[in-house]
């Protein structure tokens, strides 16, 4: 099956099999089936969060489930269900308009609800791990369903249980918890002058989620227009003294909470930008001209070519900064 217009890149790549399923039941028949037993598969969501860097050798399956609903309602915080094949910022827009607040921080990120526990999507300093519930999953070596509560997700930033054992578990449709009574967080660099822009001053959650569509139509590229996967390096998590010498080195260099007290976030557009990658192209590979974080395809890159640039990138990082920054997007077909 060709993938072109299945990943956000839009690079160029052939699976040798390709499966959709609509019903998650359909999954043990699907594990008893020859060209599926004892593999596994590479689940494609929205393509949002993957390099293919050569052709996949495993099978593909698309969940295409689009079910969503609510499985309890006490008034202030629901528990709806959805499958994971519904797209992320549709099933957003659509908790907003019934009157749950919470996802507002995290409108217009792209790919599917499947897809975002198991990076712990985040933006606008909202992680995803605030408002999952639960996450149901087939685990193919087993044929067996397993439900994880929150708690048993190992959430950690762009991380989780699902990441560690990158192929163990397909997430088949996540139970969220979300509030009526919005908690808006407005903190984050932008959001605040946004909403002032737009003339608002009691803002609900819908106005929130209108300042994040707005930035993030700003700084990053649509992938309908020029091919991304978003964010391509994570922001690198270092030991407070790292981040303290660096600092003391370049006062402008932005520093954020680590995971805990001994450690820092940096980030990693400011170092890309520092080694003066905004904007540069080799060929059809590039880093965007409006955001150092965002590898972007000008037409017919590789993935081979756009991993290269990527480890340019990081390569000079390392050699500039000591600080190694690692890719957000699964390389399929390539290892780092
Ligand atoms: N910066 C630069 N140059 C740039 C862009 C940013 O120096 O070209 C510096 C600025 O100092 C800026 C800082 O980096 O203040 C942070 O930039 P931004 O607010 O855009 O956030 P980010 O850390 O680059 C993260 C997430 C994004 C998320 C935003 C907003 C990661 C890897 N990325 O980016 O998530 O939208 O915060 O919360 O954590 C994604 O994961 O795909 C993604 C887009």
């Amino acid at each position: 099956a060709p993938l072109r217009t299945r990943n956000t890149f839009g690079v160029a790549a052939t699976a040798p099999l390709l499966a959709e399923v609509t019903d998650a039941s359909a999954l043990p028949t699907l594990f008893e089936r020859s060209d599926f037993a004892g593999r596994a598969p590479l689940v494609l969501g929205g393509g949002s969060n993957l390099l293919f860097a050569g052709d996949p050798e495993m099978p593909l399956l698309a969940l295409t489930g689009q079910d969503v609903r609510m499985v309890r309602d006490d008034g202030d915080i629901a528990i709806v269900r959805a499958d994971a094949g519904v797209p992320w910022h549709g099933f957003v827009m659509r908790m907003l308009d019934q009157g749950f607040a919470g996802l507002e921080n995290l409108a217009l990120i792209p790919g599917t609800v499947g897809a975002a526990p198991i990076q712990n999507i985040g933006a606008y300093g909202i992680e995803v791990r605030d408002f999952v519930h639960a996450v149901e999953s087939f685990e193919p070596a087993t044929g067996r369903m397993h439900r994880f509560d929150v708690g048993q997700c190992a959430f950690g930033y762009r991380d989780s249980v699902f990441k560690h054992e990158p192929d163990r578990y397909i997430v088949t449709a996540v139970e969220f918890a979300l509030p009526r009574t919005p908690n808006l967080k407005l903190d984050y660099a932008g959001i605040g002058d946004e909403l002032i822009a737009m003339g608002i001053t009691a803002p609900a959650p819908r106005d929130v989620a209108q300042a994040v569509i707005a930035i993030r139509r700003r700084k990053l590229p649509d992938p309908a227009v020029l091919g991304n996967a978003g964010s391509f390096f994570k922001n690198p998590i270092v030991p407070v003294a790292l981040a303290e010498a660096l600092q003391a080195e370049h006062p402008a260099m932005p520093v954020f909470r680590g995971n805990g007290p001994e450690t820092r976030k940096l980030s990693a557009a400011w170092f890309i930008d520092a080694c003066g990658w905004k904007g540069h192209r080799d060929g059809d590979a590039g880093v965007a001209p409006s955001h150092a974080l965002v590898l972007v395809n000008h037409g017919n890159a590789s993935g081979h070519e756009l991993l290269t640039l990527a480890r340019r990138i990081a390569d000079s990082v390392r050699t500039r900064f000591a600080v190694s920054i690692e890719p957000e997007p699964r390389i399929v077909g390539a290892s780092w």
